[in-house]
């Protein structure tokens, strides 16, 4: 039995990237999957040396539905840690006009990773153990005005995460949901927002790993984000709609 490996969907990202230092520091090897996985040949070198794992890049389009038999298939052995960072946020208002924006957006956060993590589900299944991890966000827990083509879409993956967690109950595999909040990543775009609600992605690499540890199945990064979503949740229809967020 050699190391322990992580496989990670949407390794291009800054969080995809923190997962990789932590996951290598705690001794996994690591596989990376993106669709230009050529651009990540420096980052795996540096992966290799500071740690001294083996890294493995791999290329992968989650919106190519045909390629997720292939990438499972063509994996060297089934990785013990499958974790989804992939996620995709264009602008709302060009998307409430053009189908295809909205559709590409609907696809990319809901169906992609949903069905790509359901084949590693079953692989997981019967085999009996492994940790499947999907990055969602809080715009999933209530349809906000100025992203709720992104926000449906996250919604959809939160809910499919909870309906594959239940199945898999007594099967030995951990499903963890993770809800960032605010995020100092790629998509960020909230400059003006106060320091403690934005997490840095090496935050959240840290959470997701303490979460895989204890076997917790619901992290909101940072967790102050548990109590907002609560309470915005919680906010009835009429007044909610006429809150400008
Ligand atoms: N930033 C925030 O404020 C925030 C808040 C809450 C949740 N989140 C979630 O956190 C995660 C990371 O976000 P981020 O800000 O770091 O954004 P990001 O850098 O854009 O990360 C998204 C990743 O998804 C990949 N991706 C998109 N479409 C793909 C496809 N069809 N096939 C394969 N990979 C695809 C991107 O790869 P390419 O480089 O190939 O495009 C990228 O690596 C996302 O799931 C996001 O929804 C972010």
């Amino acid at each position: 039995m050699g190391m322990k490996q992580v496989l990670i969907l949407g390794a291009s990202s800054d969080v995809a990237m923190s997962l990789a230092r932590k996951y290598a520091g705690e001794g996994y090897d690591i596989l990376l999957a993106a669709r230009e996985p050529e651009k990540l040949e420096d980052d795996a070198s540096d992966l290799r040396v500071r740690f001294q794992s083996e890294v493995t890049l791999l290329s992968f389009d989650v919106l190519e539905i045909s390629a997720h038999d292939r990438l499972v298939d063509e994996l060297p052995r089934l990785p013990d840690v499958v974790i989804s960072v992939i996620g995709l946020m264009t602008d709302q208002t060009e998307a409430e006009t053009n189908a295809k924006a909205a559709q590409l957006m609907m696809r990319s956060n809901f169906e992609g990773p949903s069905l790509i993590l359901a084949r590693f589900a079953e692989k997981f299944r019967t085999r009996g153990t492994g940790t499947l991890i999907g990055i969602s966000s809080v715009a999933g827990e209530r349809g906000r005005r100025k992203n709720y083509i992104y926000g449906s879409a996250k919604a959809g993956f939160t809910t499919f995460l909870s309906g594959l967690r239940s199945s898999l109950h007594g099967a030995g595999v951990l499903v963890i949901t993770v809800i960032p909040g605010l995020l100092n990543a790629r998509m960020y775009k909230y400059c003006e927002n106060p320091k403690f609600l934005v997490a840095s992605p090496d935050e959240v690499a840290y959470a997701i790993f303490k979460a895989q540890s204890k076997g917790r199945e619901v992290i909101y990064t940072y967790s102050i984000w548990r109590l907002i979503m609560m309470i915005i949740k919680f906010l009835p229809e009429w007044l909610f709609k006429r809150l400008s967020f």
